[in-house]
């Protein structure tokens, strides 16, 4: 006998069709946002090396394949950002963060990247590694950065960096390896990092003959 389908299994199929067929569109839409974000981000370095040339708009749905950029082979998104050694003029003030919230790594070591660190880097919570150093960045360290409880390697050595050392780097739990050294950081109020093995704070401008924190 003909029976009338029940409306919400017909609701139910419809429903898990359309989340089918949006998935991989899903994913598409956040590598096409994060292609994008870095194009807007390269078009703002006053100077941009050759190296980058495969960062271009008639690349733009090829992300995974650009230079310096390591793609999760899973969901087709950025999991890796390396332009160290790169020759790099810019600011990370002109980076748009969000669409980058899931990455683990971020090296700009060795460029000429200048300006302030913004507080939405502390939005990059998945980062296990951050490597700053050997640029110019200047102002503050934000206390964002006590975000990124992931990390295990922080460097922003050698740097124009000032200010107080913010207390929020003691909840870097999982750090290794944390070298602040050659800024201009006048005071340090961090505490205890358990796993740490490397600890560079040369060439500051600390009032203390030795900060405490290193006692523990
Ligand atoms: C990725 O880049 C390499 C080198 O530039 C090129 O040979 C290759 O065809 C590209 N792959 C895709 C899928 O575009
Ligand atoms: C770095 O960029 C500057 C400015 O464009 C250029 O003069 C210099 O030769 C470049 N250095 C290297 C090692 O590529
Ligand atoms: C980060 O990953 C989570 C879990 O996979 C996902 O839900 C979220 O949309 C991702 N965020 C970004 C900005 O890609
Ligand atoms: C830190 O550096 C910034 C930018 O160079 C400057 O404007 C600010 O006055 C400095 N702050 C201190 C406390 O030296």
């Amino acid at each position: 006998m003909w029976t009338v389908p029940n409306p919400c299994l017909v609701l139910l199929f419809h429903a898990v069709l359309l989340s089918l067929l949006l998935l991989p569109l899903k994913t598409t839409c956040s590598a096409t946002t994060q292609a994008e974000a870095l194009l807007q981000w390269k078009n703002s370095f006053s100077v941009s090396p050759p190296s980058l040339s495969s960062w271009s708009l008639p690349h733009l749905h090829n992300l995974c394949n650009w230079t310096s950029i390591t793609c999760d082979a899973t969901t087709g998104t950025v999991s890796r950002i390396d332009l160290s050694n790169g020759n790099m003029s810019g600011s990370i003030a002109q980076f748009n963060f969000t669409p980058f919230a899931n990455i683990t790594h971020f090296n700009l070591k060795s460029n000429n990247f200048d300006g302030p660190i913004p507080i939405a880097i502390g939005t990059l919570a998945k980062l296990v590694f951050l490597d700053l150093s050997d640029n110019s960045f200047q102002g503050s360290l934000p206390v964002e950065i006590g975000n990124l409880k992931e990390l295990q390697y922080l460097s922003l050595f050698n740097n124009n960096l000032n200010g107080t050392i913010p207390s929020q780097v003691s909840n870097l739990q999982k750090l290794r390896y944390l070298d602040l050294g050659s800024n201009y950081f006048v005071d340090s109020d961090f505490s205890a990092m358990p796993l740490l093995k490397h600890l560079g704070l040369s060439y500051n401008e600390f009032k203390l003959e030795f900060p405490q924190f290193v006692l523990n």
